[in-house]
């Protein structure tokens, strides 16, 4: 497997990026910039004329691009090769908002059609439990609905779901439990009523210690209040991959909604652990989500690499993560909705590409995926944002909002806006020296410095009508592909996560080590013996 890093395009290019680029400059000697370098996906315009490149490198970034096959790879996926090799899988979460008739190949005409039952199934229970239909032990509709997941199966719904408030039926609540902390569970469940309460148990694999934890004890919270064994079958409903270990944790496979093997858990939102958010939108807003993403998938697959968004965005990465060396990345949502967005890209971009080892089994040649990170702006402005002018690095950021919002304001949707725009030019431009001395006439020139600002560091601006079901689908998918083509390009299987499983296998040991009622033999280092045992002593158990 030949690494993109050793071709003679890479290293020219990467010495170029390397040597400085002049956004000053760039923006001066071509009025065209902008025009060339903003593009359109479905309702969103991708403004990247503020990244540190010309057309020339991006056109040698393109070439790169193909040479090393990423749309070929993007095919592949679309038609349901098994690219997830180290699980043995195919990667089809496209798959999940393909309309019913367009089957990308007559072999996954079947799994499209099971797909469509699910959301069928989806739409019939969403419906029940909204039209106050579905009814509790004692013959109340549901008014709260807990979905008990975590990663994939509670990143996904409970950022869209913060994102969708507007699209919200209001008599219903919806609420997101992960923690194996016993605090989340117990503070969600003060003061709901267990007979208008219903549990969406959320797990792919249904193996997930945090998820089944929570599920037992939110099942002994009912059972202990209703009395009665039965009432689990109102109660509880199993979205999840595995119909025997739904069984087997006691919940009835009629009350479970099945997903396919092949969507990994962060690209999971439009398959059945969407649920909690189709209960909370209905199943039109839901429909309309998935076109979203569809829309984007279609450009994915079908747009030339010159004016292909996630790609150019991937490959904007790339440069800035290998040629440059630059750690981190950030998103920056100019909207309150989407505060969990950033959390939500983290798994989705750090379990995907946070990985060393190449498909072959080799290590790869240099840097895979930089850390995530993010705030809602204006937040940000007034935390982390010096970091981002002054700092000593370069992050390079995302800016993301929407032309209207959905609240009624006259001037406040324009005052968050500007401060995005003028985040993005101040980051790109900067304030010299001169200019800081023409503000400041009066400041020492010792003190002139702290006034000036580098600018060059980039970003692209994201615009949106509005935040709407479709452009949440939008967006997310835009992400999930520019994930995909760094992961190409690395080498790496973005849709494993061997990463997670040591700490959980640790995790398992430690537990029995802290519970059991005879004192241990500890075999770990010092510092983790010794932890054990001051937990131990702590909790009583010695
Ligand atoms: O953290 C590892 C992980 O497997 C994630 O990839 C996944 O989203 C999460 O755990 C939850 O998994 P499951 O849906 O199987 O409970």
């Amino acid at each position: 497997m030949t690494d993109f890093r050793s071709s003679p395009e890479w290293r020219s290019l990467s010495a170029r990026a390397r040597s400085g680029f002049d956004l000053r400059q760039a923006f001066h000697s071509d009025p065209g910039r902008t025009a060339r370098l903003s593009f359109e996906v479905g309702d969103l315009i991708v403004d990247l004329s503020k990244h540190l490149v010309d057309p020339e490198m991006l056109d040698d970034l393109i070439a790169i691009g193909q040479e090393f096959g990423v749309l070929r790879a993007a095919e592949e996926m679309f038609n349901g090769a098994k690219i997830n090799t180290t699980e043995d899988r195919s990667v089809l979460h496209t798959l999940l908002r393909t309309p019913r008739d367009e089957a990308p190949t007559a072999a996954l005409k079947p799994e499209l059609q099971s797909i469509h039952q699910t959301l069928d199934r989806m739409a019939v229970i969403a419906t029940q439990i909204r039209s106050g239909n579905w009814l509790g032990y004692d013959g109340r509709p549901i008014s709260d609905v807990v979905n008990i997941g975590i990663g994939g199966s509670d990143l996904g719904p409970a950022m869209a779901y913060r994102a969708l408030r507007p699209y919200r039926q209001r008599e219903l609540n919806i609420h997101y439990v992960s923690n194996v902390d016993p605090s989340h569970l117990a503070s969600t469940l003060d003061g709901l009523e267990p007979a208008t309460t219903l549990f969406l148990v959320a797990s792919k694999t249904f193996t997930t210690t945090e998820t089944l934890t929570n599920a037992r004890a939110a099942r002994r919270w009912l059972l202990d209040r209703s009395g009665r064994s039965a009432s689990v079958a109102q109660h509880f409903v199993a979205l999840s991959a595995s119909r025997s270990r739904v069984e087997e944790f006691g919940i009835d496979p009629l009350n479970m909604l099945p997903f396919g093997e092949w969507v990994g858990g962060r690209y999971s939102l439009g398959s059945a652990i969407g649920l909690s958010l189709m209960i909370a939108v209905g199943p039109q807003a839901f429909h309309e989500m998935l076109a979203g993403f569809h829309v984007v998938d279609r450009h994915f697959r079908d747009t030339p690499p010159s004016r292909n968004v996630p790609l150019l965005m991937g490959l904007l990465g790339i440069l800035y993560r290998n040629a440059m060396g630059l750690q981190s990345y950030a998103v920056l949502p100019y909207s309150q909705d989407l505060e969990r967005f950033p959390a939500y890209l983290q798994q989705l971009d750090m379990e995907s590409n946070g990985k060393h080892t190449r498909r072959d089994g080799i290590a790869t040649q240099g840097d895979t995926g930089p850390v995530l990170w993010g705030e809602p702006g204006t937040n940000g402005q007034h935390a982390f944002y010096q970091l981002l002018h002054q700092g000593t690095t370069i992050v390079p950021a995302d800016l993301i909002g929407f032309a209207e919002s959905h609240e009624e304001s006259d001037s406040q949707q324009d005052l968050l806006l500007a401060n995005m725009v003028a985040q993005s030019e101040a980051l790109a431009f900067g304030r010299t020296s001169a200019e800081a001395k023409e503000l400041y006439p009066d400041v020492a020139p010792d003190l002139l410095d702290h006034r000036t600002f580098a600018g060059g560091r980039p970003t692209s601006v994201i615009l949106a009508p509005k935040l709407t079901p479709a452009v949440l689908g939008q967006l997310i998918a835009l992400y999930e592909h520019k994930v995909f083509v760094q992961g190409v390009l690395w080498g790496i299987n973005s849709f494993d996560q061997w990463g997670v499983e040591l700490g959980k296998q640790l995790a398992d040991r430690i537990f029995n080590e802290l519970i059991t009622p005879s004192r241990p033999v500890l075999q770990h280092d010092s510092s983790t013996n010794h932890l054990i045992e001051t937990l131990r002593k702590a909790r009583g158990r010695d």
